[in-house]
């Protein structure tokens, strides 16, 4: 099943004080499963919050953002968010896992969501950190865990649904660039036999390269490079 995610036009602005700041002035993307891109841009250029407003984290301000065919822009919260979990996989620059919970429990939460049983999601999950070599760390919690490893167990925690398409913002953003690119090679590989889309946020422009297609946000629009 493959599909398909477009946006046309997109704007979005942030009211500061009695001006609005236009981040996005019409921004227009289409992407497919299994396309991987890269959109890169300064800080402060945009890339959070137009990953944001893809994943149905943020609504925009105007335009259109739709999944196979359908205008889900300004869909009710309840609808987004099961679209979310039917079909993305997040990682931000900072894993988000839940502190109280140990490695393996972090990454079988998203399969538990989707009603599989614990045996399921146990098996799954073990498996799936023991193919980034963290079956050492399974028990551990987010706190006895260094930051790349935080990272790689965020990392399977956004795959292990196999979702349709995997956003992920500066996913190495934090890591020294030894980790780094030991962490992004093994996100790769996995992504690679998932064969998700990917929609990576980055200003590494190695990582960038390693997508098929590079964008730039740019006076706030994205410009196919
Ligand atoms: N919730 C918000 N409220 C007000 N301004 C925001 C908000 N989110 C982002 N911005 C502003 O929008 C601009 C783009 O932010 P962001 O998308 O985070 O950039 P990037 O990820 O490229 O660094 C920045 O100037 C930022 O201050
Ligand atoms: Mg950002």
């Amino acid at each position: 099943m493959t599909m398909k995610i477009e946006i046309k036009d997109l704007r979005k602005g942030f009211k500061k004080g009695d001006q609005v700041i236009e981040v996005l002035k019409g921004v227009d993307l289409s992407i497919e499963s299994g396309e991987t891109v890269a959109i890169t841009g300064p800080s402060g250029s945009g890339k959070t919050t137009l990953l944001q407003i893809i994943g149905l984290l943020d609504s925009p301000s105007s335009g259109l953002v739709s999944i196979n065919g359908q205008d889900e822009t300004f869909s009710k919260e309840r609808r987004k968010s099961s679209l979310r979990n039917q079909y993305f996989g997040f990682i931000y620059q900072f894993h988000h896992l839940i502190p109280e919970f140990t490695a393996l429990e972090n990454v079988m939460m998203p399969l538990l969501v989707r009603n599989l049983s614990i045996a399921k999601s146990r098996s799954k999950s073990e498996r799936l950190l023991e193919s980034i070599g963290m079956h050492h760390r399974l028990n551990h919690k987010p706190h006895e865990l260094s930051g790349g490893e935080c990272q790689r167990v965020a990392i399977a925690r956004a795959l292990v649904t196999k979702p349709q398409f995997i956003l992920a913002d500066e996913p190495t953003g934090n890591l020294d660039p030894n980790a780094s690119r030991t962490v992004f090679n093994q996100f790769i590989e996995l992504r690679d036999t998932i064969e998700s889309g990917l929609i990576l946020v980055t200003h590494d422009q190695a990582l960038s390269e390693k997508m098929s297609k590079v964008y730039q946000i740019d006076g706030g629009l994205l410009i196919r490079k």
